[in-house]
Parts: C-alpha cells; sequence; structure tokens
C-alpha cells in the first residue's frame, strides 16, 4: 500500500488552510484606514457592508446582517423572531450545543427532536413535539449535508412556524439546487476558524423578510435604529438588545475568503466522489444524503453497527494518519447542562411545569442517540491530494468493511 502522501494528521480546517495574500491585502487595508469599527472612523473603508453585499449575491437573497459570531446569528435570528421567556424552539438532538444553547439563553426551552439518517433533524419525528407554544423550528444542516427540507417546510407552513437554518457547517451548500439558509425564514452562518468559510471569529444571517432583518439588526445593535453610517438612535421600533456587530477586520477576511468558496467546495466535492468510488462496492452503512449534489464534500461519515468496536477504528485510523473523529458522541440533552437543566435553569420548569423535574432524559430520541455512538467521521481536507484521498480509501476498504 503506497505511504501516505500526507503523514501528520490534517487537522479540521477548510477556510483557515487557505488564508494567503488576498485575506492580508484586505486585512492590510482595513488597518492602513485605522477605521476598524464598521459603522465610523478616520477613513471607513465600509468592508462589513461590502461583506454583506457579497454574502446576498452569493445565496441570492435580500438581506444579510453579519454579526461576531454563528451562535451571535442564532441568538439574533430568535430575538428577531420574537422568541422570548418560556417559550419553546424545536431543535435537532444531534449536533453542537451551541444551536440549542441560543434557545436557553433567549431563557426559552429547547424542544429536542429526533434525526435521520443523515444526522439532521427527522421530518417523521417533527409534528408530536409540536405546541401552541412553539415559535421557530432550527434545523442544523450537520456538516455540508442538508436536512430533509421539503418534508420539514411542508409541515412547518402547515402549523406556520418559522423555520431558522442553522448554516454553520454548511456554507456554500443547497438543497435542490436552492443554497442552505435561503430555503427557511433566516440562516445563520458561523465563521468559527475550524468552518467552510473563516474569519477566525464571526458569523451572518440571512433572510427575505425585512421585517426579520431589522428586528436582527437592531438586536445586534443595542437595541438602535441605525440608518446608514449614523449614530445609533433609539426609537419606537427599539427594544433591548445587546453587542454583536460585525468589525472591519473580520468583514475584510470573508471578503477575500468568499471568492475562494466555489473552488473549494468543487474541490472537496470531487474528493469526496473519488473516495466514494474507491470504496465503491464495500459494504459500508455511510450517513444518507437528501441531496448528493449539494453536498460541500466536507465529510465522510459511515456508521459502526458493532457499538464498542467504534472507539477502536477511530483509534487505528488515527494511527494510520487519518483524521477520524467520534464528533458528538452522544444526544446534544445528554449533556450534562441539559440533564440538570431543572436545577440552573429553575424558571424553565416553575413557568411551564412546576411538577417536571428533569425535563431531559436518555432515551428521549432513540436514534439520535444510537447513531451517535455509533458515527466515525472523516474530515475531508481541502490540502489532500487525490493520492491522500486514494490512501484513505484504501484504509477503509481494509480496515472498515
Ligand atoms: C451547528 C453549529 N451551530 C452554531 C455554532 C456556533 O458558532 P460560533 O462558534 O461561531 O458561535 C456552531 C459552531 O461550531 C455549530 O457547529
Amino acid at each position: 500500500m503506497k505511504v501516505p502522501v500526507r503523514k501528520e494528521l490534517a487537522g479540521n480546517f477548510y477556510g483557515s488552510y487557505l488564508i494567503g495574500n488576498e485575506e492580508i491585502k484586505e486585512v492590510t487595508e482595513v488597518l492602513k484606514s485605522q477605521s476598524i469599527f464598521r459603522y465610523y472612523g478616520p477613513n471607513l473603508l465600509g468592508k462589513t457592508d461590502r461583506f454583506e453585499q457579497d454574502l446576498m449575491k452569493f445565496h441570492n437573497v435580500q438581506y444579510a446582517l453579519g454579526v461576531s459570531s454563528g451562535t451571535a446569528a442564532l441568538k439574533c435570528a430568535l430575538k428577531a423572531l420574537g422568541v422570548g421567556t418560556g417559550d419553546e424552539v424545536i431543535v435537532p438532538a444531534y449536533g453542537f450545543i451551541a444551536t440549542a444553547g441560543s434557545v436557553v439563553s433567549c431563557n426559552a426551552i429547547p424542544i429536542f427532536c429526533d434525526v435521520d439518517t443523515s444526522l439532521n433533524l427527522d421530518p417523521y419525528d417533527l409534528e408530536r413535539h409540536i405546541t401552541n407554544r412553539t415559535k421557530a423550528i432550527i434545523v442544523v444542516h450537520i456538516m455540508g449535508v442538508a436536512a430533509n427540507m421539503t418534508h420539514i417546510k411542508s409541515i412547518a407552513d402547515k402549523y406556520g412556524i418559522p423555520i431558522i437554518e442553522d448554516v454553520a457547517q454548511s456554507f456554500g451548500g443547497s438543497y435542490k439546487g436552492k443554497r442552505l439558509g435561503v430555503i427557511g425564514d433566516v440562516g445563520c452562518f458561523s465563521f468559527q476558524a475550524n468552518k467552510i468559510l473563516s474569519t477566525g471569529e464571526g458569523g451572518a444571517l440571512i433572510t427575505n423578510n425585512e421585517k426579520l432583518y431589522k428586528r436582527a439588526k437592531i438586536y445586534h445593535d443595542q437595541g438602535a435604529v441605525r440608518i446608514g453610517n449614523s449614530f445609533p438612535n433609539w426609537n419606537d421600533e427599539s427594544f433591548f438588545g445587546e453587542n454583536y456587530r460585525m468589525n472591519e477586520i473580520t468583514a475584510a477576511i470573508g471578503i477575500a475568503q468568499l471568492k475562494k468558496i466555489p473552488t473549494m467546495l468543487n474541490k472537496l466535492k470531487r474528493q469526496k466522489l473519488l473516495l466514494r468510488k474507491i470504496i465503491n462496492r464495500c459494504d459500508i452503512n455511510y450517513r444518507s444524503s437528501w441531496d448528493d449534489n449539494g453536498d460541500c464534500g466536507i465529510s465522510e461519515c459511515f456508521f459502526v453497527e458493532d457499538l464498542d468496536k467504534r472507539d477502536e477504528i477511530i483509534k487505528k485510523l488515527r494511527e494510520l494518519g487519518i483524521n477520524a473523529h467520534g464528533y458528538y458522541s452522544c444526544a446534544v440533552y445528554e449533556n450534562k447542562l441539559f440533564l440538570n437543566i431543572s436545577d440552573k435553569y429553575n424558571y424553565l420548569d416553575k413557568q411551564i411545569d412546576s411538577e417536571k423535574k428533569n425535563r431531559y432524559k436518555t432515551g428521549d430520541c432513540p436514534k439520535a442517540e444510537k447513531l451517535s455512538r455509533q458515527a466515525v467521521w472523516i474530515p475531508i481536507s481541502p490540502l489532500y491530494s487525490d493520492d491522500d484521498i486514494k490512501y484513505i480509501g484504501e484504509i477503509l476498504k481494509k480496515y472498515v468493511t
């Protein structure tokens, strides 16, 4: 077997690996202008406005708001929708804690919905969670692969419940020809260092709904209504907010990164197809997909039937230079923060159900619990050559099938 071209483990970075002269040039311009705040400065270049316009164009959408993180984008989206104390927001039971955490930070209650074998929200489990307190559904497109949006949207529309798409892990992906983030009511992105488009920290939200955009903008800017680059103004439209503003340096990196995304995603998609071709006839239980064409190609994922073997396989793959991971090894609500939520977030139980302790428990979403313990993730790095992919393929053939 060929020796791996890249012996060290490539990290789980995408856009970060592509940082080069273009980002340096953009950032240098901002520093030279001495104007690093988005709304004013000695010689403001308006990079944040420009980045928002580029995001709008990329997604063919009417509004974009740059913010300070993916979590900030989710919080602004929830606040724009009026989510507050005691409201319920349906979230998938598999994924990163930030999604459900943003709901808790609004004093609202995350209601966990099970996932299907795409590891995204399962529409067949959705309807039973809808109550008259449901204010929103957050769909997370995990690691480059879209959720079953047709079915999810038909249920959300039936009940008139807005959808927030958490696209933190799937920038540039699509579903049935539509970019992720524009299918629901609001799309939220993270530009943290591990993301497809990376500015270190940062985020954005996009929408075609003017009212939601205006409210998100007010919330992200201390409740102020700001026209253009004027000073903030608090008027009848204002409500208390926080500071989640994007700065000019972040936006400058974003402008340069966005130009690189199409080429990077094309390469990653090609590499994922090559990998699948190599292990074509092998008996591997892949993560399913609702739209192969829209897959960002940033990862491969399969399930190991024997739960005890998962960690062994990951260890072996890592010894052989393959950057395998278990990622989320339990359902989100199995995190201690949620299991103990009645102690820590008393208001939830006081307001909604004073009898009910331990709102969340193992067994709530059986598929998320099982699949999270079975999944093996192989990130596909933009640094991989065809030979690297062939090497990964041969190793998988040997040790996984
Ligand atoms: C699915 C998901 N949502 C939200 C976030 C939060 O993004 P940030 O770290 O930029 O706040 C992340 C970040 O890892 C994520 O993976």
